[in-house]
C-alpha cells in the first residue's frame, strides 16, 4: 500500500516536472520568436502608420510610375529621398493636385481617405 502511494506521488511529481519544463521551453520559444519579429520590423518599417502608408502606396499603384529603392516604373521621377525634398504640406498638395507640379501631368490625384493620405505622406517623408 505504502509503496503504491509513493509510486503515485513520484509519478505525479514527474508529470508536474515535465509539464513545467515544457511550458518553460514553450514560453522561451515564443520570446525568441517575438524578439526576432521585432528586430525584423525595426529593420524595415517600425511605425504602424508608415506601414499603412507603404500599403497605400502599393495599393494605389504609385509604383507603376515611380521608383523607390530600384522598384517601380519610370514614367514619374524616382521617389528616393523625396522626404528631403518636400515637407508634409507640399506632399499633400502634390498628391491631391498633381497639376501644381505640371499642368499636363499624367499623375492622377489621390482619391483615398484623409487617413490614408496622412499615412502615405508619413511614408513618403520617411524616404530620406
Ligand atoms: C500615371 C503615372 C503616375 C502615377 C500613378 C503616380 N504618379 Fe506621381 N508623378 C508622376 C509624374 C509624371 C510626376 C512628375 C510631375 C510631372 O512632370 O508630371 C510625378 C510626381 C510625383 C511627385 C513629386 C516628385 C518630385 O520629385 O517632385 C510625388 C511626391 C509623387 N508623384 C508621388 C506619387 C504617389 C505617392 C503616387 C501614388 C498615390 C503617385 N505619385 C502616382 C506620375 C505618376
Amino acid at each position: 500500500m505504502r509503496a503504491l502511494q509513493i509510486l503515485a506521488l513520484l509519478a505525479s511529481m514527474a508529470w508536474l516536472f515535465a509539464c513545467g519544463k515544457q511550458q518553460n521551453s514553450q514560453t522561451s520559444g515564443t520570446n525568441v520568436q517575438q524578439q526576432t519579429n521585432q528586430q525584423q520590423a525595426s529593420q524595415q518599417v517600425s511605425d504602424p502608420k508608415l506601414e499603412r502608408g507603404k500599403a497605400v502606396y502599393d495599393e494605389t499603384g504609385c509604383a507603376t510610375c515611380h521608383i523607390i529603392a530600384g522598384i517601380g516604373g519610370r514614367t514619374g521621377p524616382s521617389l528616393d529621398g523625396i522626404g528631403k525634398k518636400y515637407d508634409a504640406e507640399k506632399l499633400k498638395e502634390i498628391l491631391l493636385n498633381p497639376k501644381t507640379l505640371n499642368p499636363n501631368t499624367v499623375m492622377p490625384p489621390f482619391e483615398g481617405s484623409e487617413e490614408d493620405l496622412d499615412a502615405l505622406v508619413a511614408y513618403l517623408l520617411s524616404l530620406k
